[in-house]
């Protein structure tokens, strides 16, 4: 097969950040995704309806012309989120809210110290149908970096889904065969995005000859294990699992840095990516349902009409982005090839 049609796909999980970027990142995301569900991690985080309102706003008008490209905004959650405000969000129509556990990644000073006291929480975004997005990692200093999301399952995440039957759960950018086997098992109404550096690498990608800070994210690549349970996961073609980048952009002297940033801006080259992962897993007819049709079946929104094809066609991704504000990025895959090209 030298070409593909699919229905357009929507980014599930991304992050666009704020101010002059959004000139980079909205068209990034816009030329192939038709919606996509923004990371709330600003600093402010985004904590309230009008907060996410007032985001929204400044992401549509930094569309490109003529674009339809519809963001759909989360609500970060804090120890302080209230139930008024989980109604309120709902009234703006946000979808969904994030968990992010204290200190669990970039910008999640603010986020979930105690799960405990959130239950009530939980409970009034299954009552008005929003769903809960999760990033599972404990962030226990004495446990290992490579075991936090496996503990976060056997901690937290099989309470949640037990104790809040109704809720929806999405289980963010899941990174090893325990969550991919925890969310096969779950019960219905439990779903993983995978973004295209946990199908594509392994923790050799990142360390292997020298560390490549670029292969630097969270939850962190694993071993080549893991990364081959994503891709027999993504290959049933199970309706579990849908397309969520977490294309995450950090300006070059914030990754290449004694102290580096996690995160990688991969909305150039994601879908294209993504496409190259289903040719090598010889499940291009897998494609569609995970990049366009599990992902808003699952968030019960109508599924997209339009359709994008991509070519087989070798590429390159540049090895520089310029930002508005002249500060260069690199990003995700920086000078190498691909093969399928977005036509
Ligand atoms: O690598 C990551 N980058 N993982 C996250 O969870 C957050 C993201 C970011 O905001 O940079
Ligand atoms: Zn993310």
């Amino acid at each position: 097969m030298n070409e593909i049609t699919i229905i357009k796909p929507d980014d599930w999980h991304l992050h666009f950040r704020d101010g002059d970027m959004l000139l980079e990142t909205v068209p990034a995301t816009a030329r192939c995704f038709e919606r996509a569900i923004v990371m709330p991690n600003l600093v402010p985080p985004v904590t309230t309806a009008d907060l996410a309102v007032s985001y929204r706003e400044r992401i549509l008008a930094a569309r490109p012309e003529g674009s339809a490209f519809m963001p759909l905004m989360t609500l970060y959650l804090t120890d302080k989120t209230s139930v008024e405000d989980i109604k309120a969000a709902k009234k703006a129509g946000v979808v969904a809210a994030k968990m992010y556990p204290a200190g669990a990644t970039t910008n999640s000073d603010s986020g979930v110290n105690s799960l405990e006291s959130l239950y009530p929480v939980f409970e009034s975004l299954a009552e008005h149908d929003m769903l809960l997005l999760i990033h599972g990692e404990v962030t226990q200093k004495h446990i290992d970096i490579f075991d936090r999301e496996k503990a976060f399952i056997d901690q937290h995440m099989v309470k949640i889904v037990e104790r809040v039957p109704n809720l929806r759960v999405v289980f963010e950018h899941i990174t090893t065969k325990d969550a991919a086997d925890f969310v096969f098992s779950a019960r219905e109404g439990v779903a993983a995005t995978i973004t295209p550096q946990h199908l594509m690498l392994n923790r050799n990608d990142m360390l292997d000859g020298g560390i490549r800070p670029h292969n630097y994210c969270l939850p962190v690549l694993k071993r080549s294990t893991h990364q081959e349970a994503l891709r027999a996961a993504v290959k049933t073609g199970s309706n579990r699992f849908f397309l969520g980048t977490d294309s995450a952009p950090h300006v070059q002297h914030r990754k290449e840095s004694g102290c580096g940033c996690a995160g990688c801006y991969s909305a150039w080259s994601a879908l294209e990516l993504y496409t190259q992962v289903f040719d090598e897993l010889d499940a291009l007819d897998k494609l569609e349902g995970f990049a366009s049709l599990h992902g808003p079946d699952f968030y019960s929104l109508p599924r997209n009409t339009q359709t994008v094809t991509l070519a087989r066609e070798a590429w390159q991704v540049p090895e520089s982005i310029v930002l508005p504000d002249g500060e260069p990025i690199v990003p995700f895959f920086a000078g190498k090839q691909i093969n399928w090209k977005l036509k």
